[in-house]
């Protein structure tokens, strides 16, 4: 700790001197103290050419500023006036846009009083035929005392092994392999803190302080979580657990910060902005041979689970008029360019394929969507388990060897959470190919326009429990090529 005060009075006597000699009587450099030091930096693409910037500081910024460039120099600046609290957080969200970014390239950034240098790498352009890899994850939360460890609370099951790398290690070893990562709901479990007190998990209820609980799981998870989304694109999507405070039935304890996804919205910036969608709720991007698509499981299309009196009991949202994420799916689907963007892979949090409790609410509002735009892979979370479907169109399935019109179905809710792994039900749904019970995550690699394929590599020693392939049939030669 004196070392990094150190440092940062160094940074802070530099910022003084800048305030002179840069005079910009709008925008003065942040005066550099522990209180406006950068820490839980996120990246995530913003757009073609853009990446956002992400990160928490203990005090409100008045210009959060980012400072990149192709090498170490830095030498462009970029600046906004977003930086963000709310009840019961202990910190403020700062959020950055970087645009003008040249494809697939590296560059090097620092949040302005940030005391290193880290590197992203922009997204590739929509028809670069490069072969790829990105990352899946579903319902992770932290490590450690207040998530998943060597225990787990009472009902729970699935401890790791003393010894076993945890999914943010196996992911952190790997990151050489993929662009990016998307982490499809069930992001911290801060919710959990009341149950897994109930539960004799973490050190005993203070009801008067049930917002510092929440808060302090929700930092672990940021915290944590840096070493990989202060590099890589770490790319969300809106799960239950982002929803509300969880007490079973009575949510009367939770307090505002902790409810209708308020930690959410505001940690988040994802490429809402660029496809038309909202928020960190439902959102589109291009990368390379893939359009990729996060729609919302949990509010905003008839009977959604998270709404008031819906069946999740979050008592959440909605977040737009009634219809609005459906017109927009329907309208960002079919004007995907398959020329460009040969494969659409669609993510939502809850399956309504899997041997385990489904979000049948789920499938009547977006399966015909999905069938009806020619999808190739959805991606779900939500039960702690892997299993890997067929393709599905209505129950009725497809080997993916064999040239599927119907979208083929993976879920992975595996990466983690404070109370293990769930048991799938037996016997499994008849779509159901493969099922794995271990922590894990998924890496998919776009080939070219005709195969995708994926590996489940279980966390707790990176090696790969199940691969396989789906292959499509059509023609690789009518398209532009790299690039263009
Ligand atoms: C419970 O939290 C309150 C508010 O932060 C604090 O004043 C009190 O000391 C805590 N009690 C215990 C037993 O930790
Ligand atoms: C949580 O929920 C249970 C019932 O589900 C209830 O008995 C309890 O009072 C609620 N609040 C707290 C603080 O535990
Ligand atoms: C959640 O927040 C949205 C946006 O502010 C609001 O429209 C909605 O009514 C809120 N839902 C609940 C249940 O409070
Ligand atoms: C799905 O199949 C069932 C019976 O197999 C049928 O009643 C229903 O209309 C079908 N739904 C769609 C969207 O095709
Ligand atoms: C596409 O990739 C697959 C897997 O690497 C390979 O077997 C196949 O030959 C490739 N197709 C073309 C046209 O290159
Ligand atoms: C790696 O972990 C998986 C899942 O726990 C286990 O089944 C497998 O035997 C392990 N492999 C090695 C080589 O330890």
């Amino acid at each position: 700790m004196p070392a990094m005060f150190s440092r940062l009075a160094v940074a802070a006597a530099v910022a003084l001197i800048g305030n002179t000699a840069l005079a910009d009587p709008k925008n003065p450099p942040t005066e550099c103290t522990l209180a406006t030091a950068p820490f839980q930096i996120r990246v995530a693409y913003a757009g073609d050419k853009g990446m956002a910037i992400s990160w928490n500081t203990k005090t409100r910024l008045a210009n959060p500023t980012v400072h990149f460039g192709k090498n170490q120099n830095l030498n462009r600046d970029a600046q906004s006036d977003i930086s963000t609290t709310y009840p019961t957080s202990s910190t403020y969200n700062n959020h950055v846009v970087l645009t003008n970014l040249e494809a697939d390239t590296t560059y090097y950034y620092r949040p302005d009083c940030a005391t290193q240098t880290y590197t992203f790498t922009a997204s590739r352009k929509a028809g670069d035929d490069t072969p790829f890899s990105f990352a899946m994850i579903g319902d992770m939360g932290t490590f450690g005392p207040d998530g998943l460890s060597t225990t787990v609370g009472k009902g729970g099951a699935h401890p790791l092994n003393p010894g076993d790398l945890t999914t943010i290690q196996s992911l952190a070893a790997l990151k050489s392999k993929y662009d990016f990562i998307w982490h499809i709901g069930d992001i911290a479990y801060a919710d959990a803190w009341l149950k897994e007190e109930k539960a004799g998990y973490v050190k005993p209820l203070n009801l008067s302080d049930q917002g510092a609980e929440y808060d302090k799981i929700l930092n672990e998870f940021y915290d944590q979580v840096e070493e990989l989304s202060s590099t890589k694109p770490y790319m969300v999507g809106p799960g239950n657990h982002e929803a509300n405070c969880d007490n079973g039935s009575d949510l009367s304890i939770c307090l505002p910060g902790q409810l209708n996804f308020t930690g959410y919205r505001h940690h988040w910036n994802m490429p809402a902005a660029s496809s038309g969608g909202l928020e960190n709720f439902w959102y589109s991007f291009d990368h390379g041979m893939v359009h990729f698509v996060m729609f919302n499981t949990e509010t905003d299309f008839p009977n959604a689970p998270d709404e008031p009196g819906g069946s999740g009991a979050e008592n959440a949202g909605p977040f737009a008029p009634s219809g609005a994420q459906l017109a927009w799916l329907k309208k960002d689907l079919a004007a995907v360019d398959r020329k460009k963007t040969p494969w659409v892979v669609a993510a939502g949090h809850r399956p309504w394929y899997v041997s385990n409790k489904v979000c049948l609410e789920c499938q009547a509002a977006f399966e015909p969507i999905l069938i009806a735009n020619g999808v190739d892979l959805v991606l779900h979370g939500h039960q702690h388990f892997y299993e890997r479907h067929a393709a599905i169109a209505n129950f009725t399935t497809q080997e993916i060897t064999a040239d599927p019109i119907a979208p083929w179905y993976i879920v992975n809710g595996a990466a983690g959470h404070y109370d293990g792994l769930d048991a799938p039900a037996t016997p499994y749904v008849k779509t159901s190919r493969e099922v794995i019970v271990a922590y894990g995550w998924s890496l998919f690699t776009v080939h070219n326009h005709t195969h995708l394929s994926t590996s489940f590599i279980s966390s707790s020693n990176n090696t790969v429990l199940d691969t396989a392939t789906l292959i499509k049939s059509r023609r690789c030669d009518d398209t532009p090529g790299k690039g263009n």
